[in-house]
């Protein structure tokens, strides 16, 4: 009885001593293991509500987490320099001019006011917006997040960042010379799960990549695999954009560079994977994001503020499905290891899937 409690008592103090104790005292009665963690709090009040829109998956979310790719993937440049530094939001007006980030000066420019209201690093202010947006949707992952990246930067090369054009020998050896393997790429490329475009096929504006935007569920790796036989453009264009394929539902935009990674044998079954198990989808996209978030950083210098990412709801529905109107035999299955798995069809007739509203 004695050495009983000696014994619990011994190991609360293990554990005690093992839980990082919550000694910063935050604003709102919260708490952080850091002090450095504090403003992080003040960060996520404000943007959750003036850029999110009050904690929506939308336009910015689906922007702001774009961006945390783009600034990081410049790595790296000359030996180790490059990668998730803020130039993109310190030199805008040269980075969203390169052809691969058309259209992100508009999410640079709405994010720069909160970083500098905040007073925190560029490189850190995207990485948590990323983070928080991503968090809005529903079975987001909770990415961790690093803070204390210098604020310091120059001006990324233009040719770090694939373009939807690209061929897959291409991609894979850009994003494998940022320390990338091909499954890590499918893994990153679960984000295109909450996902639209506005420049491969400007005449449909907000086109999503797959039915459901808004959630972060596996829809886009079974969507991508259907046949496409469709001409994703407003009704009297008749050319594909650049980096656009046929899609194979109204209102769905399809890249090349997603249909061919879909299909590519060092890729195809990753990419099937995902198709029955969202949970794993998110799982591999937090461990390809950790990576890709502190890229060109020193991890030592930095401190975790994760606590402060917001726990995202559950998705809608933990099972990916078949479209309405599409059956298993419209799958382009692409594994050789293993079948593609027979999924439950929806109901009822195709319908067009209404593009993601500007916000
Ligand atoms: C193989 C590499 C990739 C290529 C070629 C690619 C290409 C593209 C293109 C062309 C768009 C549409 C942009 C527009 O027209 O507005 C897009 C959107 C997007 N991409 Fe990627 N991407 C890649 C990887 C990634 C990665 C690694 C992430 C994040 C971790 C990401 C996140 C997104 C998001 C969230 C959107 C939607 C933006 C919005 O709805 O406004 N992409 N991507
Ligand atoms: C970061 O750098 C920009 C210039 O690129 C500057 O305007 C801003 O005040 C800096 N922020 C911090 C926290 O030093
Ligand atoms: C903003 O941050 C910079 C760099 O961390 C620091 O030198 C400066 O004193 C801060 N300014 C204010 C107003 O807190």
């Amino acid at each position: 009885m004695f050495s009983k409690t000696i014994v619990s008592l011994v190991s609360l103090a293990l554990l005690a001593s093992a839980t990082p104790a919550k000694k910063a005292k935050c604003s709102k009665g919260r708490t952080a293991s850091s002090d450095k963690c504090c403003v992080w709090f003040d960060v996520l009040d404000d943007i959750q509500e003036n850029l999110f829109d009050g904690g929506e998956c939308g336009e910015e979310t689906h922007e702001s987490l774009r961006l945390t790719f783009h600034d990081c993937i410049t790595f790296p440049i000359g030996k180790n320099g490059g990668g998730c530094d803020g130039s993109i939001m310190a030199f805008t007006d040269i980075e969203a001019g390169f052809d691969a980030s058309i259209g992100l000066d508009e999410i640079a420019n709405e994010q720069r006011p909160f970083a500098l209201k905040h007073n925190v690093s560029f490189g850190d202010f995207i990485q948590f917006a990323g983070a928080v947006g991503v968090s809005n949707c529903g079975g987001g992952p909770r990415l961790q997040f690093l803070a204390g990246r210098s604020n310091y930067s120059t001006a990324a090369p233009d040719g770090l960042i694939p373009l939807p054009e690209d061929s897959t020998d291409k991609i894979l050896k850009r994003m494998g010379a940022a320390g990338f393997s091909p499954n890590e790429v499918v893994d990153l490329l679960a984000s295109h799960s909450v996902a639209a475009q506005d420049h491969v096929q400007p005449s449909i504006h907000g086109s999503p990549f797959d039915s459901t935007p808004s959630e972060f569920d596996a829809q886009f790796f079974v969507e991508t695999l259907l046949k496409g036989d469709i001409m994703p453009a407003a009704p009297g264009v008749t050319t594909l954009g650049t980096g656009e394929v046929l899609s194979p539902y109204p209102g769905e935009l399809r890249l090349k560079s997603d249909f061919e990674l879909a299909r590519d044998p060092r890729t195809a079954c990753e990419w099937q994977s995902f198709a029955t198990n969202q949970k794993l989808m998110v799982a591999r996209f937090e461990a390809a994001m950790k990576k890709m978030t502190t890229l060109g950083n020193n991890l030592r210098s930095l401190t975790d503020c994760s606590e402060v990412i917001p726990v995202p709801k559950a998705a809608a529905s933990q099972k990916a499905h078949i479209p309405a109107g599409k059956t298993n035999k419209d799958i382009e299955a692409s594994c050789k290891r293993k079948p593609f798995p027979i999924l439950s069809v929806l109901p009822g007739p195709q319908t067009s899937i209404s593009p993601v509203p500007p916000s």
